[in-house]
């Protein structure tokens, strides 16, 4: 089997992330590991943040941020630009801290970042950005380039692909895929390497109502421990513990219930009252399209 071109390889290694930044010069590692290590009792890591401090380019992206995480099932959310997602990658070590340290079961993100990829794999929101080989099998394959080829990795392939059922589509082109099998091949290619965290970016914001569900269900079903950036808050409300990040900061760190009202009040607070925006008091967007096109050819 022929293995992609280096550009390809960069698209899917998780050091040069294919949809969004990383402040890592890229340590030659892949953040899609073999899998040597031996298998444990429950899959999970401890991550520790210390008054972590991230700047990118001219901002103070997150600022000041303790955490320690421990729980099965993480949620995170925040309005659009708060930091969520360079917390997400903080946890992998795609992101180091500017100032601080994060800790993944005692090894630094910054000095050990490949023996932190091989703990913790992470999903982006575009699937297509981790999606590199032709085909579904051999994308997953991919995943285990380190393993030696044979009836053993083959084994390993083919029972990922049943686990999310894509075995029926082994053979098929990847790119070909809908939208929610390729976020299933994307979490597959992930957990084909037996990760013990799986970090994952709004990997649903791309995906309709019922892929949605497909994908959300996926993960909850996870041995793995999961970190889930979403702006899905009934997903969210299913977690263990949810983080409320607002700009750099994280706000609220509590139980659903606590955390996601803290969240709401957030964002209404941001829209007092007074300033309910035109466009909801607007007819429906059929009506305006009749009544702009109406204005335009002089019908009305
Ligand atoms: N490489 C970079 N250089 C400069 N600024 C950056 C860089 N990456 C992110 N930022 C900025 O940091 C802020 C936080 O970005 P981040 O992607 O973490 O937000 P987010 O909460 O995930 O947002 P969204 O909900 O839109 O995904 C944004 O204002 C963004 O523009
Ligand atoms: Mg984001």
């Amino acid at each position: 089997m022929r293995w992609p071109s280096a550009r390809a390889r960069d698209r899917r290694s998780s050091d040069l992330p294919g949809d969004g930044a990383s402040n890592l010069p890229g340590d030659g590692t892949s953040g899609r590991s073999e899998d040597e290590r031996p298998m444990r009792g429950v899959p999970g890591c401890v991550v520790t943040l210390e008054d972590v401090h991230v700047r990118l380019g001219e901002r103070d992206v997150l600022r000041g941020v303790d955490l320690v995480l421990r729980e099965r099932r993480i949620g995170v959310v925040g309005a659009n630009g708060s930091g969520k997602s360079t917390l997400a990658r903080l946890l992998n070590g795609l992101v180091v801290p500017t100032t601080g340290r994060v800790l993944v079961d005692g090894l630094d993100t910054r000095r050990h970042g490949a023996q932190v990829r091989r703990r913790v794999g992470f999903v982006f929101t575009d699937p297509d950005a981790q999606i590199v080989m032709p085909t579904v099998a051999e994308d997953v394959a991919y995943s285990l380039r380190k393993v030696p080829a044979g009836a053993a990795r083959d084994a390993r392939v083919r029972d990922a692909l049943e686990a999310r059922g894509l075995a029926d589509h082994a053979d098929h082109p990847a790119h070909l895929l809908s939208g929610g099998q390729k976020q299933l091949l994307a979490l597959t290619s992930v957990l084909v390497t037996e990760p013990d965290l799986v970090v994952a970016d709004e990997p649903t914001t791309l995906l309709d109502r019922r892929n949605t569900r497909r994908v959300a269900a996926e993960l909850a079903s996870l041995p793995q421990q999961v970190v889930l950036v979403s702006h899905d808050l009934e997903i969210v409300s299913a977690m263990d513990r949810v983080l409320v990040v607002d700009d750099g900061r994280v706000v609220a760190d509590d139980e659903p219930g606590p955390a996601l009202a803290h969240y709401r009040r957030l964002v209404d607070d941001d829209l007092p009252s007074s300033s309910v925006p035109a466009t909801a008091l607007r007819p429906p967007a059929a009506t305006q399209v009749r009544e702009s096109r109406g204005a335009q050819d002089g019908t009305r």
